[in-house]
């Protein structure tokens, strides 16, 4: 029987030219180098600048995708941007997105996932293309972390940096096994909300009608990460009978090298499979997945047919997996 896949047919990404070095952190709060490079793995990250918004960083990701899917902009018909932090309260940024690139087709909105937002919107993309709903989407993940940290904050304003990476998906006939053949092979999505204040922003247009800046319990969600990050990996092995031995290549999402070390270990993923961003992205939270894809693809590591797994957890909490043939 024939089957619709979403198949990824192109990758892009964009990063902020301003660069942020621990060394010019350790000017601003009471922090170190050492300290920042062993408890996070993180050296620098990049920001925007002045007058530089979520959507500038999303369109030039969003023209790099499409450019290596040698696609033309009105091809596509669905944009799903991950994000939390949008240009404005509403209208969504994808909207802005979309205007940007001339697109004056088809649907686009914003998904608010936090750091798992980029595998929230991809499963979403996903169903909309396998529904028959779309044909072409745009799945983007586009942040500008600097603008809701609380630069007086070393607990937080050491973790974060900005960008924006995005895939652009095609429904494909499929026919065959479920793990042969490119494409989405599963997704996996959880949240929990009764960790809400464990990672939040202490704003917002309903309740204090300003923006808000980050906050975080840092231990605690480090407690809970290695457990969630597991747990929606092994229901992507149950569901395609793939195992850590089967992927080509571990790509999560970029928080902390001390997680993804833990998480790859405890699932015995071998770490010369392992995608690590960190260390030059900072936390770039819905930006983080398709950054480090776009890595791994411009320097020859996922190549076609390469099985991709794809895992984040962060605010909310939310949790999730996605298996990919390339
Ligand atoms: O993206 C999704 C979600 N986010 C994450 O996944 C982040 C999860 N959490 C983490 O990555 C880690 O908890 C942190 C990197 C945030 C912190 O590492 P930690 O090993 O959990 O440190 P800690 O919070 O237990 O703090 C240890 C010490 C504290 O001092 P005392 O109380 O032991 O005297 C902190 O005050 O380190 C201190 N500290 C710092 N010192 C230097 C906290 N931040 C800094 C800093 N520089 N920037």
């Amino acid at each position: 029987m024939s089957h619709i896949r979403s198949v990824v047919v192109g990758c892009g990404a964009y990063l902020p030219e301003q660069v942020l070095t621990n060394a010019q952190l350790a000017e601003m709060v009471d922090t170190s180098d050492d300290w920042i490079v062993q408890r996070t793995g993180i050296r620098e990250r990049h920001i925007a600048s002045e007058g530089e918004y979520t959507s500038h960083l999303a369109v030039k990701a969003a023209e790099a995708a499409l450019k290596d899917a040698q696609m033309a902009a009105q091809d596509i018909d669905l944009i799903v941007l991950a994000t939390s932090t949008p240009d404005n309260t509403f209208p969504a940024t994808a909207v802005a997105v979309q205007h940007a690139l001339g697109i004056t087709q088809g649907a686009a909105f914003d998904l608010q996932a936090v750091c798992s937002g980029f595998i929230f919107a991809l499963a979403t993309a996903d169903n909309f293309l396998r529904s028959g709903a779309a044909r072409r989407a745009l799945v983007i993940g586009a942040e500008t972390f600097s603008r809701i940290l609380d630069w007086n904050d070393r607990g937080t304003c050491v973790l974060f940096g900005d960008g924006a990476g995005a895939l652009v998906l095609e429904a494909q006939p499929h026919e065959g096994g479920r793990i042969e053949g490119r494409g989405i092979l599963t997704s996996h999505l959880r949240s929990d909300g009764r960790h809400k204040s464990k990672l939040y922003v202490d704003g917002g247009p309903s309740s204090t009608r300003t923006v808000g800046y980050l906050r975080m319990e840092g231990r605690e969600v480090f407690k809970h990460a290695v457990g969630m990050i597991t747990d929606v990996i092994v229901d992507a092995f149950n569901a395609t009978g793939l195992c850590a031995d089967s992927i080509d290549w571990f790509v999560p999402h970029q928080a902390n090298k001390r997680i993804i070390d833990a998480s790859a270990q405890k699932l015995r993923i071998d770490p010369g499979k392992v995608v690590m961003t960190v260390e030059r992205h900072g936390n770039t939270s819905a930006a983080s997945i398709p950054l480090a894809l776009a890595v791994a693809v411009e320097d020859g590591r996922i190549k076609r047919g390469d099985v991709v797994l794809l895992e984040a957890m962060g605010g909310g909490f939310t949790w999730g997996s996605v298996m990919v043939r390339w």
